[in-house]
């Protein structure tokens, strides 16, 4: 078969990890005899230098056309001073909304080869985790009015200073789809579903609590129950392995996507796919584009070859396809090979190129032996 990939390698660690997923990509087609066409547009910092926008019309055109997207990172330095609204990652969040992703899907586990790289206890490493989290993300305060206003006289005068506002806003249908997702996602694993929100506080959060046990009804395989965001944070640190599906709202899954990932060893190996109603997504690693390293043949190009997995699984319902790039990343990391985010501090690492070959000769292998 025949697939077109539209690529959007951003800024800086991006272009050389989406090189490694598409050298993957690229193995994968040649040993399952499937045909995939990349085409690469301009998003955040390298679309503002080139074409003055951070997500040019083209760029859009070019996803929507496509069967699936493949993005590596956004934003740097360099262009941190720009206005909200001109930021590299206000690209991001475009491209997201044209696409209609409404649904994050960021799983993270702990690779036994990993286990010394989990900055938890060892007997909490040594029982691991194997957690997904659901994150809304076309809505909530991500994409609530916002702007600034300057301190009226009367509270103190203009040389007072200004007024800054964002908004969460939510309403029931962003709450039921995104919902929907995540107890069908439940119920494929073990059915136990953590619904997180700051109901003790938020009106947003009490609307995102009731509709979720409403939703509960239609889901009697799947156990609902509530966590507040802090306690959240606090009980993934303390013991991860309660926790199956969560699901929670932008800003919350953001911050808890974060903290998962560190439990893993590094956020070097957390893919993402986010996804709509149809079958076109985009997967990224939920990393950023480490400016500091870009360039260097430094980075973990794992996780973007693991969300060209999950794109090869939802988007195009490859499913050998990518169990084979998820057991040649296992594969790899069993043999020892480590680039330096997930190496222990005495032990040697390889660069990104090298861990990519190390992944494409461990698929070939397999090939070869199956
Ligand atoms: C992520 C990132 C983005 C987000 C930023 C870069 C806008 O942190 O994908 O988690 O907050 O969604
Ligand atoms: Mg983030």
């Amino acid at each position: 078969m025949n697939y077109n990939i539209a690529l959007l390698p951003g800024d800086g660690i991006g272009p050389e990890i989406v090189r490694s997923a598409v050298q993957v990509l690229e193995c994968v087609g040649q040993r399952f005899g499937h045909h995939f066409a990349t085409t690469s547009y301009l998003l955040g910092g390298a679309a503002i230098d080139a074409a003055g926008e951070p997500l040019p019309a083209d760029t859009v055109q070019g996803c929507l056309a496509a069967d699936s997207v493949l993005l590596g990172a956004v934003g740097g330095p360099k262009w941190d001073d720009l206005p909200g609204d001109q930021r590299p990652e206000q690209a991001l969040l475009g491209i997201r909304a044209a696409l209609g992703l409404y649904s994050n899907l960021r799983p993270a586990r702990l690779y036994p080869a990993l286990r010394a790289a989990c900055p938890l206890r060892s007997e909490l490493a040594e029982a691991g985790f194997d957690l997904l989290i659901v994150r809304e993300l076309i809505g909530g305060i991500y994409f609530g009015e916002r702007g600034r206003q300057p301190l009226p006289a009367a509270a103190g005068g203009p040389e007072a200073g200004e007024v800054a506002f964002d908004t969460e806003r939510y309403s029931t249908p962003e709450i039921e789809r995104i919902g929907r997702v995540a107890f069908a996602a439940a119920a494929k694993r073990t059915g136990r579903l953590v619904s997180v929100d700051k109901a003790n506080v938020l009106e947003t959060s009490r609307l995102w609590r009731q509709t979720m046990h409403r939703l509960a009804d239609d889901y009697p395989e799947v156990e609902l129950s509530d966590m507040l965001v802090d306690n959240a944070a606090m009980q993934l640190i303390r013991n991860p392995g309660q926790f199956d599906v969560l699901v929670t709202s932008n800003m919350f899954g953001d911050i808890l996507s974060d903290e998962a990932s560190q439990l893993t060893g590094s956020i070097g190996m957390l893919a993402s796919a986010s996804l709509g109603e149809g079958t076109r997504g985009l997967y990224e690693p939920i990393h950023g584009s480490a400016p500091d390293i870009a360039g260097r043949d430094i980075a973990n190009p794992i996780a973007t070859i693991l969300s060209a997995a999950m794109l090869l699984r939802y988007s195009l319902g490859l499913n050998a396809e990518a169990r084979a790039i998820e057991s040649a990343v296992d594969a790899v990391l069993d043999s020892g090979l480590r680039t330096a985010d997930i190496a222990a501090p005495s032990q040697p690492s390889i660069g990104t190129q090298a861990m990519t070959k190390a992944i494409v000769t461990a698929l070939e292998d397999s090939g070869n032996a199956g």
